[in-house]
């Protein structure tokens, strides 16, 4: 692939729709709490199959999703203590991937070498994390940051997204405040202005000014009253590979991606509003309010994105050569983001 600085914007929005990920990152692979104790999950990072266990102690190992003995998916096993069964055979292999019991191998004889290639794995932000590179980096590359997390002046909604689009296509639909358009039946927000543009090598960083009226505004507390129209600036930052936009203080959106294959995406964010809620009304009414959030505000919206994704992948796939015009700079930044830091993975592989 040509380097993106000799690019022009067509071959970018070509090139992007095609370019693998720079695994030398954290990627969530699912929510923690539907990982229990004993209990093993399937994932894919970027066409990597991984096994995910938790053990009885309650740590967490990620495995290469293929028994070293004959390639046997080992999510399809079973926990046992700390270790994790192939249900094949029954060997059985510990946290780091090492085989550390041949059940019907004689007992005096020494193991043979087989490892299933083990991942860095985290806890955080209730979320899963595995970092499919090189596993010397994931110490020094650093960690999403969710400053919101936890702090009681913010209402938590969780928001699990599935969509069958590649990642860019997904990341540029977030960026992209110019499609209120879409929205508009739920009352979403209108007159977009792009303010400032920033990017570096591995981010970048817009504000946007826009206006809201309505019962949706009303409720989100940017207007007194529905028929009111206020201006407000959202900033969105994309730190490759994931994204976070904020609106004034009101709200805040961390949206973690997981790139499953070429057309395949998960999302699974983090949505923060800004609320003094009494800690009785909290302890009674929380779950309520985040499931009405969710289902209410959120899927609704999501829906509408995931058919226009969901369609432009479609569209891309019956005709790869196919010219697009992009008006938004912040989009055609996204593009070249995802572009460098592909190329930088490639580049450092090439050079091993
Ligand atoms: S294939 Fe896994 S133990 Fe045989
Ligand atoms: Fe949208």
């Amino acid at each position: 692939m040509k380097l993106d600085t000799t690019l022009d914007r067509q071959d970018v929005q070509t090139a992007v729709r095609e370019v693998g990920i720079n695994p030398n990152y954290w990627y969530p692979l699912g929510w923690a709490k539907n990982l229990q104790p004993g209990q093993v999950m399937a994932a894919t990072v970027w066409q990597q199959p991984i096994a995910v266990f938790r053990d009885d102690t309650g740590a967490v190992y990620a495995l290469e999703d293929a028994c070293p003995h004959k390639g046997v998916e080992l999510h399809k096993g079973e926990v046992q203590g700390q270790h994790l069964l192939c249900p094949y055979h029954g060997w059985e292999f510990n946290g780091d991937g090492e085989c550390v019991s041949i059940p019907y191998y004689p007992r005096d004889r020494k193991l043979p070498c087989a490892q299933a290639r083990s991942f860095p794995v985290r806890e955080a932000y209730d979320l899963i994390w595995v970092f499919p590179g090189e596993a010397k980096l994931a110490e020094t590359v650093p960690f999403p940051e969710v400053p919101e997390y936890g702090d009681r002046n913010w209402l938590q909604v969780p928001i699990t997204g599935h969509f069958g689009a590649h990642f860019s296509i997904a990341n540029e639909n977030a960026l992209d405040v110019f499609h209120g358009h879409l929205h508009k039946n739920l009352q979403g927000w209108f007159d977009p202005v792009l303010l400032s543009l920033q990017q570096n090598d591995d981010s970048l960083a817009a504000d946007y000014r826009v206006s809201y009226k309505g019962q949706m505004a009303k409720f989100l507390g940017l207007t007194d009253s529905a028929d009111e129209v206020t201006s407000r600036i959202i900033s969105v930052r994309y730190e490759y590979p994931h994204y976070h936009s904020s609106l004034e203080g009101v709200s805040s959106i961390h949206l973690m991606r997981l790139p499953v294959g070429p057309t395949e995406t998960r999302s699974f964010a983090l949505f923060y509003l800004k609320v003094a809620l009494p800690d009785w009304f909290r302890q009674l009414f929380e779950k309520p309010l985040v499931l009405f959030v969710e289902r209410v505000l959120f899927q609704r919206f999501l829906n509408q994105d995931i058919e226009m994704m969901e369609s432009e992948q479609k569209t891309y796939l019956r005709d790869r050569s196919r010219r697009y015009v992009e008006v938004n700079p912040a989009i055609v930044a996204l593009q070249k983001t995802i572009l460098r830091q592909y190329e930088a993975y490639v580049l450092s592989n090439s050079v091993d």
